[in-house]
């Protein structure tokens, strides 16, 4: 035993050992002269051998038929020949370690090449490259063309093969073929939408840019790997929106990042927001934009480089990237690497589109605790060639993935349709975007002149709106028919809300706003931003927007249930067992801890109610609504300035205080526990013989259960199903998300976790102690005597007061059932 647990020891430690990129020396081979006899020896310490005195037999060519050329317009012993070949004719490897390899053809233009044109290929990747000399890719004729491409090779013999077209002929002058460290790039990355990209390693990778962003060109001298690295003045859109910085510190290389990602110079400088102005996430002066002209209609993997060197506190800084209808990634330093000066990478797999821009831009975060800040330190960006063996699927290992894997195969099938149904929709809504970020398109169209137009400053206004989601309001005017009554299925004070028919035959739900109110336009951006930041199995995602003329429309996913009031009363469906009950209080507060907690420093709902959790086919629960949201205040005596929230939920320490926390949500929240329990109304209004105390269901509830009478107000058509000590732990949480004291509420997990317990008992009706699995402390169960009488409907009338209070009794909108565009 002892034995077989050292030998496991010793081979995950050796295996560590060998695993370890940190382990990689770089390789002497292959450097290649061709139609040489020469070597070349570099200032970068290789020396590239001459193909003709290539020792070892590891290298072979076809010779036959090929000739040599030589070019004194260069002094470079390494650019004085070529080898031309005037038909197909191939360089042939001995690659003794499989793994992914750095390949770089060097070509020379001199007269005597200068007209060629042929195409490069592998035995697995049929067209690396359609050779010719480029016209206008540099002044220098005294430097060369080199291409790098990326390659999985395995072990064996590895051909480049040149292929001449027509009557011309192909020529190469030198050649390197080396092994990258192990990991260098990994075979799967984010793509749009939460999906993952599989099998960059299947294709070939053809390096286009690699920038030093805020420093100078490092050169294969520096560089780990013999890369050069190229400033990034040419490609910042508007060079006031950021400034260089550096630092004489080393970059603190740890984990996957070594100096093999990128050499020390590439992290020590970076560009970073220019505040000169003053930092403001809403100003457009401080959002740098680097914009990059790439290949119509295909993939690139994308690595942005990022090392700490502004910030003069860890984790102080926090920014969000877009890039080409990636979804905004939220770049936190502290989280991803825990230290200032420690580089760290993201990997992307981003489509160009027909403009061939691609635009990277960082916009600096309302969650920043301390400055509003933005840096960046490096990017490359490569062309993926060949697309064989693509896989996209959703991103299961991501935290924030909503699309999970559930547990019933039909809600798999259905979640995977409607992540098609959006993967879709991002691919079609790109020549929207692309219309949208027209001025940034730099490179393409001679369009540089119209820098900062108006319709960029529009966009602009909300920088985190994001444009990826924009719909064009002729296609949702199609899909609902031109807002057919027929496909209405809910209507409020916000507008309407219609099926709409999508034309790859998908639904969704369209809500559409009346004519723009100010107050409502702010609520509608609101949403847009925070759904469009986050994806979670419990919260209903937005698929899209319009914002085009004056419309104001949300499309979300279609939840076929509706809303989960409509499942409690007043109402002709089947009544909802006390189990699934519970399930859909479990996946409701599930998406609100994820909002509390996980989703881009903290958003308050500040609207929960039963109208708000709305059902899929499966009676999977979701939470919906985000207009009255907002980002948990970093100071916590940040005063708001309306109240907000739908009367019958409103917290009242809020309503008093007007202090906002997310333990209002949990108050909230706690009066749907009651509602589900109960099966009514949080108020009941003009019933003059209902007594005064049992108008409001928070207080009525409390009432009930400080006097041990809670049973007597529980659904009766669940009475005989719930098992005692189920009803106990769900009563008892009701309470505590009641609680008077905020500070004293539980948190959403602690909530969570009560109810799941609640859930747990039902299932196992195993008979306990009572005080066994009490969840509640002492105190909190002696000051419950202490309830405040919650703000009930004679304070209402205080209209000016409270000029967003909603009135829970009227009948709301499915699907995403209340109104957030008040007028
Ligand atoms: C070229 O370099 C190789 C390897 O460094 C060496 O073995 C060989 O002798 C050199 N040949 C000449 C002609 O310098
Ligand atoms: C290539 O070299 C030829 C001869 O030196 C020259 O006429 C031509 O302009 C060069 N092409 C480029 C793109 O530099
Ligand atoms: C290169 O040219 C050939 C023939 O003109 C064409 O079939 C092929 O698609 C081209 N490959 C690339 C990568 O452009
Ligand atoms: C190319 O040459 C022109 C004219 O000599 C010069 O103005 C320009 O800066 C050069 N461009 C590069 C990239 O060297
Ligand atoms: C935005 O920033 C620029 C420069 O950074 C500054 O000149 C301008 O006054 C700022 N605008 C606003 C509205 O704050
Ligand atoms: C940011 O700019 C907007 C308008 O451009 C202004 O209303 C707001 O007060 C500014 N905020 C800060 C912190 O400067
Ligand atoms: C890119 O895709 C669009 C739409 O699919 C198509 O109309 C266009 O011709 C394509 N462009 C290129 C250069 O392939």
């Amino acid at each position: 035993m002892q034995m077989e647990k050292l030998l496991l020891f010793l081979l995950l430690f050796f295996s560590s050992i060998l695993l370890s990129p940190a382990d990689y020396t770089r390789p002497d081979h292959f450097f290649i002269n061709c139609g040489s006899k020469a070597n070349s020896s570099r200032s970068d310490g290789r020396t590239f051998i001459g193909d003709l005195i290539y020792p070892g037999g590891s290298l072979s060519f076809t010779k036959q038929r090929s000739s040599v050329i030589t070019n004194s317009q260069t002094s470079d012993v390494l650019y004085q020949t070529a080898r031309i070949f005037k038909q197909q004719s191939s360089y042939k490897f001995d690659i003794d370690t499989a793994g992914i390899y750095l390949v770089r053809l060097h070509f020379f233009n001199s007269t005597d090449v200068s007209t060629a044109v042929f195409y490069v290929s592998t035995d697995r990747v049929s067209q690396l490259k359609n050779f010719t000399i480029p016209r206008s890719s540099t002044n220098d004729s005294n430097s060369p063309l080199i291409d790098e491409f990326l390659l999985n090779i395995p072990q064996g013999k590895f051909s480049i093969y040149f292929t001449p077209q027509g009557s011309s002929f192909a020529f190469i002058n030198a050649l390197e073929v080396f092994l990258a460290p192990e990991n260098f790039i990994p075979d799967k990355a984010p793509t749009p939408t939460n999906k993952k990209y599989t099998g960059i390693l299947s294709n070939a990778l053809q390096t286009i840019y690699r920038i030093n962003v805020g420093g100078e060109t490092i050169t294969p001298e520096t560089d780990t790997l013999w890369r050069t690295w190229k400033p990034d003045d040419e490609f910042l859109y508007n060079p006031n929106t950021g400034k260089s910085a550096s630092t004489s510190g080393l970059p603190k290389y740890n984990g996957e990042v070594t100096n093999y990602i990128a050499p020390a110079p590439v992290y020590q400088t970076a560009r970073r927001m220019n505040t000169d102005g003053g930092s403001n996430f809403s100003n457009i002066s401080n959002i740098m934009t680097w914009s990059f002209s790439v290949s119509k209609n295909s993939s690139h993997f994308v690595r942005v480089h990022f090392c700490d060197i502004v910030g003069t506190s860890v984790g102080s800084i926090i920014f969000i990237l877009y890039l080409n209808g990636i979804d905004p990634q939220k770049v936190d330093s502290y989280e991803i690497s825990g230290d200032l000066l420690t580089p760290f990478y993201l990997d992307f797999v981003v489509d160009s589109d027909e403009s061939g821009v691609m635009n990277i831009y960082l916009v600096p975060s309302e969650d920043s605790p301390e400055v509003l800040m933005t840096y960046l330190n490096g990017v490359e960006i490569m062309e993926i060639i060949g697309e064989l063996n693509v896989v996209i699927e959703p991103d299961k290992s991501k935290k924030t993935v909503f699309l999970v894997v559930g547990p019933v195969g039909g809600l798999l099938v259905c979640v995977l349709a409607v992540g098609l149904f959006i993967f879709l929709k991002k691919r079609k809504r790109r020549s929207v975007e692309t219309s949208v970020w027209s001025p940034f398109n730099v490179h393409g169209g001679g369009s540089s002149n119209s820098k900062g137009t108006d319709r960029t400053i529009n966009v602009f206004r909300f920088p985190n709106l994001n444009l990826g989601l924009r719909m064009p309001f002729t296609e949702i005017q199609s899909a609902t028919n031109n807002f057919d009554e027929k496909l209405q299925i809910g209507k409020g004070g916000f507008g309407n809300v219609y099926i709409g028919k999508f034309k790859n035959g998908s639904k969704a739900a369209v809500k559409r706003g009346q004519p723009r109110s100010s107050q409502g336009l702010s609520e509608f951006h609101t949403e847009i931003m925070i759904l469009s930041k986050i994806r979670h199995r419990h919260l209903v995602s937005l698929i899209g927007y319009c914002d085009e003329r004056s419309e104001m429309i949300l499309v979300y996913e279609l939840m076929k249930n509706g809303t989960l009031r409509d499942h409690l009363y007043k109402t002709n469906l089947p009544c909802l067992p006390w189990k699934q009950r519970l399930q859909i209080c479990i996946d409701a507060a599930r998406g609100l801890h994820y909002l509390h907690k996980e989703c881009a420093g903290g958003i308050i709902h500040r609207d929960i109610k039963s109208t708000n959790i709305l059902l899929d086919e499966n009676l999977i629960a979701k939470v919906a609504d985000f207009g009255l949201s907002k980002s948990v205040p970093m100071d916590q005596t940040d005063v708001s300035t309306g109240i907000k929230g739908t009367f019958g939920y409103l917290d009242p320490e809020y309503f008093n205080t007007h202090q906002l926390t997310e333990k209002s949500d949990v108050y909230s929240f706690g009066v749907v526990l009651l509602e589900v329990l109960c099966a009514r109304p949080a108020i009941i209004s003009g019933d003059p013989q209902l007594p005064m105390e049992q108008v409001n269901l928070a207080e009525w509830g409390l009432l009930c259960h400080r006097k041990g009478l809670l049973e007597t107000i529980v659904d009766p058509s669940i009475k005989g199903q719930i098992n005692p000590n189920s009803l106990r732990i769900f009563a008892e949480t009701v309470k505590k998300c009641l609680l008077e004291d905020g500070a004293n509420r539980p948190s959403m997990d602690k909530v969570l976790w009560d109810l799941e317990y609640a859930l747990h008992l039902q299932q196992t009706a195993v008979y306990r102690e009572p005080h066994e699995d009490s969840t509640i402390d002492a105190t909190f169960g002696l000051r419950l005597v202490n309830v405040q009488r919650l703000p009930s409907l004679s304070l209402q009338i205080e209209k000016d007061d409270m000029p967003i209070l909603r009135d829970s009794t009227t009948d709301e909108a499915f699907p995403s059932a209340s109104e957030f565009f008040h007028n």
